[in-house]
Order: structure tokens, then C-alpha cells, then sequence
């Protein structure tokens, strides 16, 4: 037995709100249609938040079915971190929030931001946390509301993103778990993909839709997010002295179809081996990882000693892998 200690996922949960718009129904909102979107992007339909439903909804029910999955106790927990960027409130974070409903005050929260890579981020940050031996039972959830930002006359970007939370238990293992997390981040292309609302730069509004809106240059941040997620499969196989046709599954960033059998084409791996929820989920950022890991975990795709790739690109830019033995 090594003295090393991993992050073991002991448990995984998700939740989707029940609220589901189709291509069709979007259609009939702006100029577009189930071809296009189907062809472009994969995605056939989301779950959008009911009127008050909010992040702290979606990531506490997701991070209830973990803890239910790992049989871990809320009082149990050392930490909580939460990728989001649509918190419920400025502050107090989103995690601190879930914490009291969780009823598991005491233990640190707080919410990472990394946009659609808020999952992986919180991962990394959670797997440090156990590693160093600063905490033993983590949960870490990516939650998030991003159709609370959408403007629902822009075609573009309205088709794109969806609402949804995945979690996951981490317990200190001295035998197996993460093997490695890689971040990297570029603050020189924030303006391909944001939303230029803040508090600190002011509010404007007296400019339509400035408080919704999110703004991206797709074809741009499409080349980017291919280019990047390359280059994060290859570091990660390095780091690890890993072939590529080791990887089991490929559990990534549910953007677009195209981005992610780009990703799957780089590492030989069959699209039977890729997990999928774009058509059914939508783009749903933080959420997209842990809600699709859930997914596989749950309907018996993957199984335990097995070894998956996690990977996701999003605003900043940011992005982000994690390779561990489930
Ligand atoms: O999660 C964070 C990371 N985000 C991403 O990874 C997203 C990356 N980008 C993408 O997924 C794709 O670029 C999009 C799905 C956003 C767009 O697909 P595209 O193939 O890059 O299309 P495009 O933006 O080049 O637009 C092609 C055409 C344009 O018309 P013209 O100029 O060729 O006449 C658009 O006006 O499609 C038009 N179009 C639409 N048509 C019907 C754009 N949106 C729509 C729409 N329905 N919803």
C-alpha cells in the first residue's frame, strides 16, 4: 500500500429542472429550426429553471443523489466547492448557500468561477484540499441557470444553453482516484465569450437586453476550444506516461457535437466510448461534466477501476482536465 493519498469519487448525483424546450418550441420564439440546430451543434432540447427556481436548487438536489450514492452524511463533509457562473446572489456564494440547506454548517464553501470549466476547476481545487490532507469528504458541484442569461430573440446564442447541476462525494483513498488535474486559462480573449454586466464596472441600463446578455464569437471560440482541448488531452496523457487507447471514457464539456467528436478523433477513441448528453442537456457550463459523468455512472456505462478523461472549455478562456481511475 503507498502512503499516497487520492480523491476517490464515492458518489456522483445530478439534477435537471423539468422544464424541457425542444428545437421546435425555440422555432416558434425566433428564426431558426431543428435542422440547423440538430446539424450545428447536436443539441435537440434543454431543461430551462422554472420561474424561481434557482442555482442553489438545482445544486443542492444534485448534491443530495451524491451523498444518497456514496453514503455520506452532509455533516460528514470538510468542504464544499461549487463551480458556477450564475450564482443565486453576488454574495454570500452560492456554496454557502447549499451548505445551510444541506445542513452541513461549519465545513469551508465557496464558489469557483471558470465559466463552462467551473466543474473542472472545483475538482482540481477539491483534489488539492485532500491531497495536501486539509480535508478527507468533499463534495463538488457544478450548478448552473445560464438560460437566466439568455436573450430569447438572439438566435445565435438562445438555441445554445440549458439548466442542470452534477456533484460528486471525493473521499481520501490510499489506493485510487485523481491521478492529476491540468488548468490553464487566457484573460486575452474575453471578449470572444462574456457577459460585460458586472458590479464593479457599473451597471448600464439603458442598454437593451446589457443585463442578459451573453456574447459570443462562436466560430471563434469553437477553433479555440478544438485547439485547446487538444493540447490538454496531450499534456495529460504525458503527464501520466499514458497511450492513448488506455482512456475507457471520454467524459467531456457538452458544447457541440462537433467540438467534442473533434476531441474524440484526437484520442482514437469510438464515439460508443464518448459520453454524450449535448442532444438531450444542451449546454449547460459547469453543470455539463458532473451531469454527464452522472449519467454514465448511473446507467451502469461506467464501471469502477475503469479510466476516464474529463475535459472542458469555456469563458476566460478557461479550460481544464481531469484523469482518474473511477
Ligand atoms: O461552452 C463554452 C464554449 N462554447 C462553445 O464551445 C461554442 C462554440 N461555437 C459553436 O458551437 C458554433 O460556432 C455555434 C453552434 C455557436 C455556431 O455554429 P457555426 O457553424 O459556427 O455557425 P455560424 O455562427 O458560422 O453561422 C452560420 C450561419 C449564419 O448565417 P450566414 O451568415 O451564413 O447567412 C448565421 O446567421 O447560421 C446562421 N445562424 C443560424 N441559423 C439558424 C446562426 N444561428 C442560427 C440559428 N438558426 N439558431
Amino acid at each position: 500500500m503507498s502512503d499516497r493519498i487520492y480523491s476517490r469519487i464515492a458518489g456522483t448525483g445530478s439534477y435537471l429542472p423539468e422544464k424541457v424546450l425542444t428545437n421546435d418550441d425555440l422555432a416558434k420564439l425566433v428564426d431558426t429550426s431543428d435542422e440547423w440546430i440538430a446539424s450545428r451543434t447536436g443539441i435537440r432540447e434543454r431543461h430551462v429553471a422554472a420561474e424561481g427556481e434557482t442555482t442553489c436548487d438545482l445544486a443542492y438536489n444534485a448534491a443530495m443523489r451524491a451523498l444518497e450514492a456514496a453514503g455520506v452524511e452532509a455533516s460528514e463533509l470538510d468542504l464544499i466547492v461549487l463551480g458556477t457562473t450564475t450564482p443565486d446572489l453576488i454574495f454570500p456564494s452560492t456554496a454557502c448557500l447549499v451548505q445551510h440547506r444541506l445542513g452541513a454548517n461549519g465545513c469551508p464553501a465557496f464558489d469557483v468561477n471558470a465559466a463552462c470549466s467551473g466543474f473542472v476547476y472545483a475538482l482540481s481545487v477539491a483534489d488539492k484540499f485532500i491531497r495536501s490532507g486539509a480535508a478527507r469528504t468533499v463534495l463538488v458541484i457544478g450548478a448552473e441557470t445560464l438560460t437566466r442569461m439568455v436573450d430569447w430573440t438572439e438566435r445565435t446564442s438562445c438555441v445554445l444553453f440549458g439548466d442542470g447541476a452534477g456533484a460528486v462525494v471525493l473521499k481520501a483513498d490510499a489506493e485510487t482516484g485523481i491521478l492529476s488535474t491540468h488548468l490553464h486559462a487566457d484573460g486575452g480573449k474575453k471578449e470572444l465569450l462574456w457577459n460585460p454586466v458586472g458590479v464593479s464596472v457599473g451597471f448600464k441600463p439603458d442598454e437593451p437586453n446589457a443585463g442578459v446578455r451573453i456574447n459570443m464569437t462562436g466560430n471563434d471560440v469553437f477553433k479555440h476550444a478544438v485547439k485547446a482541448l487538444d493540447a490538454i488531452v496531450e499534456e495529460t496523457l504525458e503527464a501520466n506516461g499514458l497511450d492513448r487507447h488506455e482512456i475507457d471514457w471520454l467524459i467531456p464539456h457538452q458544447a457541440n457535437l462537433r467540438i467534442i467528436e473533434a476531441t474524440a478523433k484526437r484520442l482514437d477513441l469510438p464515439m460508443e466510448r464518448v459520453v454524450v448528453t449535448v442532444d438531450r442537456h444542451g449546454n449547460t457550463s459547469s453543470g455539463s461534466v458532473p451531469l454527464a459523468l452522472d449519467e454514465a455512472v448511473r446507467s451502469g456505462k461506467v464501471q469502477r477501476g475503469q479510466l476516464l478523461l474529463l475535459e472542458a472549455f469555456g469563458g476566460g478562456f478557461t479550460w481544464g482536465s481531469a484523469l482518474l481511475r473511477y
